[in-house]
């Protein structure tokens, strides 16, 4: 089944057709930078200019930066603070003329790497860490996700996590692999020393460079690259509307 895929993120929304049973994108991704300020508005503008571009009809499954319960976001790390308190779903349902289902963006990308990726058949606890504009979490015992978790603000070392050790960071502060994989180490010691997942899948982007830090980093629990890369978000999203 062909269905409709969106990623909010920090820095663009991408959308994409997506077989639901193969767990891969079908045909290109459309990327439309995420506008600024990123208002609940302009962004339910810009989702409604990707199902447009894809000229599509049918339920829509939508990945937010930001905590969401029953549809409505209750955060607002990297997007404008009048997300919070929006209802996601009936706003873009709105916008787009579509069913619209949000839920969290790392939620989604975990989802698609337990069914289709580096998660697939693992059991026992995995967390599933998405290195982007923040630092997003998922987390999953025996395929079972627990929603919402947002470890990207857990304190390490006296800084939010995303600050310290997001690909953001690395980009922004000009950091080189090593001294960026030393501080996500930090970061997975951290994760690692209260919830001692079995495995890491670390994704986002910077994943696809994952030979320049991944044989840095010390924790004992195993560290594996997604293999969706970034159309994770999509694809998770994209499923939930299966
Ligand atoms: C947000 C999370 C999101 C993560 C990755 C964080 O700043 O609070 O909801 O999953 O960034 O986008």
């Amino acid at each position: 089944m062909l269905r409709l895929g969106i990623d909010i993120g920090g820095s663009g929304i991408k959308g994409a057709l997506v077989d639901t049973e193969a767990g891969c994108i079908v045909g290109e991704r459309h990327r439309i930078p995420t506008p600024q300020p990123a208002t609940p508005g302009a962004v339910a503008d810009t989702v409604a200019a990707i199902v447009e571009h894809f000229d599509y009809s049918g339920p829509i499954g939508v990945g937010l930066p930001a905590v969401v319960q029953q549809g409505v976001a209750r955060t607002a790390a990297n997007i404008h603070a009048d997300w919070i308190g929006t209802h996601a779903e009936a706003l873009l349902s709105a916008a787009t003329g579509c069913p619209c289902r949000v839920v969290n963006d790392a939620d989604a990308a975990g989802i698609a790497e337990m069914r289709f990726g580096a998660g697939r058949d693992c059991r026992g606890v995995v967390m599933v860490v998405t290195l982007g504009t923040g630092i997003g979490s998922a987390l999953f015992t025996d395929g079972q996700l627990l929603p919402n978790t947002e470890l990207g603000h857990l304190m390490v070392g006296g800084v939010e996590a995303e600050h310290h050790a997001s690909d953001a960071v690395r980009k922004r502060e000009e950091l080189g692999w090593r001294k960026w994989a030393a501080r996500l180490d930090d970061v997975l010691h951290a994760y690692q020393a209260l919830w001692w997942p079995d495995r890491f899948i670390l994704g986002g982007g910077v994943s696809k460079k994952h030979e320049k830090f991944l044989g840095r980093l010390t924790v004992q629990s195993e560290v594996v690259p997604a293999t969706l890369l970034n159309q994770a978000g999509i694809i998770g999203a994209a499923t939930l509307v299966r």
